[in-house]
This record gives C-alpha cells, sequence and structure tokens, in this order.
C-alpha cells in the first residue's frame, strides 16, 4: 500500500506549527526542501501538497502555488511523486470549496489552479472541492493529467484541525459534501467520477468510509485509497493506535494510504 504524506507550504516565510503536531507543521517554501529531503532520506517518497496563501482573494492568480511545485520538482525530479490538491477553500473568505452561486467562475479558478500545477510539474492533480464537472474539465483539457479525485468525500466533523492549518474558515457548511448516512449516494459519486476520467479514487474521511472500499472498487476497478484526515489523526494517542488503524485499511484493501503519520509509519513499519 502506498503511503502519500500530506504537506503544507504557506507564503508567510516563516516555519510554524499549526495544531497538527511538530511532525505536521506548515513549511516556507524555503524550509520545505530540508523536510522533503529528510524524508527521502527516511524512505518517503509521495507527498500530498497543500497550499497556504498569505491572502485571500477572489481573483487568485495562483503564482505562488506554481512556485511551490516548481521549486520541489526542479530540486527533487522523480524523487518526489508529488500530489496536489485542488480547491478553492483556502483563498475564499468564506471558506467554501467554490465561489456560492457561480459554477463558472469556480470552474474557471479551479481550472487555472489545475492548470498552473500540472504545468508547474506536479505528478498528480487531486481535486477536493466536490464540484461536479473538476475532474472532467481537467481530463478534457490536459488528456495526459493523473488525477486523483476525492471521489467519495463525506461532510465531516473530522476536519477541524485541517481547517485551522489550512486557514480557511471552519464554519461554512459544506452542501457539496456527502452526508455519511447515504451509502448509494457514496458509491454513486465515486462511480461518477471514475467515468469523468479519474485515474485514481480515494474515500475521505477513512475509518468512517471503509464499508465502501469494496464496493467502490467493484464498481469502478480503478485504484481506491482513504484519506486518514486531521482529526482521526488528532485522535491517536500514540504509535501504537496509528500501527493498528494501518492495519485495518490494509484489511479493508485500500489502494493507497494519505495520513499525516504517514512518515511515522515508514519508520514503524
Ligand atoms: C479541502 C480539503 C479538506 C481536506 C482535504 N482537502 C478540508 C475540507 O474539505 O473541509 C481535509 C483534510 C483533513 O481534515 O485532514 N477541500
Ligand atoms: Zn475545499
Amino acid at each position: 500500500m502506498e503511503l502519500i504524506q500530506p504537506i503544507f507550504v504557506n507564503q508567510s516565510g516563516e516555519t510554524y506549527e499549526a495544531g497538527l503536531g511538530p511532525d505536521n507543521s506548515s513549511y516556507s517554501l524555503k524550509d520545505i526542501n530540508n523536510k522533503i529531503q529528510q524524508d527521502i532520506n527516511e524512505g518517503g517518497e509521495s507527498f500530498l501538497l497543500f497550499v497556504v496563501p498569505n491572502k485571500k482573494t477572489k481573483n487568485p492568480d495562483w503564482k505562488f502555488n506554481g512556485e511551490v511545485v516548481s521549486q520541489i520538482k526542479s530540486k527533487f525530479g522523480s524523487k518526489v511523486e508529488l500530489f496536489t490538491d485542488i480547491c478553492l477553500c483556502s483563498t475564499m473568505t468564506d471558506g467554501h470549496c467554490c465561489v456560492l452561486d457561480n459554477p463558472k467562475k469556480t470552474e474557471e479558478l479551479l481550472q487555472n489552479l489545475a492548470s498552473v500545477y500540472y504545468k508547474a510539474g506536479a505528478d498528480s492533480l487531486a481535486p477536493s472541492d466536490m464540484q461536479p464537472n473538476t475532474v472532467k474539465n481537467i481530463k478534457q483539457e490536459f488528456p495526459k493529467a493523473h488525477v486523483t479525485s476525492y471521489s467519495t468525500k463525506f461532510r465531516s466533523s473530522f476536519y477541524k484541525g485541517f481547517r485551522q492549518i489550512a486557514d480557511s474558515s471552519p464554519s461554512s457548511k459544506r452542501f457539496y459534501q456527502l452526508d455519511v448516512s447515504n451509502a448509494g449516494a457514496a458509491i454513486q459519486s465515486s462511480i461518477k467520477y471514475d467515468k469523468d476520467g479519474a485515474d485514481f479514487l480515494m474515500v475521505k474521511p477513512a475509518m468512517t468510509s471503509l464499508d465502501l472500499i469494496d464496493k467502490i472498487k467493484m464498481a469502478t476497478h480503478k485504484p481506491v485509497g482513504a484519506f486518514q484526515v486531521s482529526g482521526e489523526y488528532l485522535g491517536l494517542a500514540d504509535d501504537d493506535q496509528l500501527l493498528e488503524t494501518y492495519k485495518v485499511m490494509k484489511r479493508a484493501e485500500i489502494d493507497f494510504l494519505i495520513s499525516y503519520g504517514a512518515r511515522k509509519l515508514l519508520k514503524l513499519l
């Protein structure tokens, strides 16, 4: 099972701890290279990048986002497999993953970000926005781009730590995310993004979605991973508990795991 470590890069020039523990700080552009080099030395190679911009704006140019990916890929090349999270919630003042009541603008901004990341050399584009056309639009303009879709993403109270470190408002009710009570809609959502051309699919949160893995795999025949999200990770008391959750997810036959504990797991396994 492939292990993917989330990394946060902020625009302030400082590296700081932001609620997910010292092992998951928010890094400056300067410091992230050292952290990645250290991870490579310890056997890591896959990362999911979140960029935290200085300013909230309705008209982001995504320039800093492009710089982060270019810097990492030009320094590490194929030693690093870089997944890039694609969403609007870290730039929107209301913390939403879309521009409310403006699907056209939403699609334009998401597509611009995807284009910036793709051209800067990202290995996989990972839209987490849960809007209807993001995967389809990316595959249409960039047929060769690898897309990891957050294809079954629930509305969840387990995302709170993330919203702090990503500086995205915790209060907004994300109606476009799925209801945990509805298994049918959850499976249909992954089938939809599969049909739109996603290469990898994902359930999120991990532990509350394990019953869906096999069903999604049977329906799509694509690799299906899980994202062990901030609240799940913060709830773990020690390494033994982290390892136990890993074993359970492996038992559920996920193909990859995104976890804040990924670099720790590499040492424990
Ligand atoms: C942004 C995004 C979120 C997470 C990953 N990408 C937050 C959200 O959807 O509210 C959650 C990650 C976590 O909690 O660790 N769309
Ligand atoms: Zn979002």
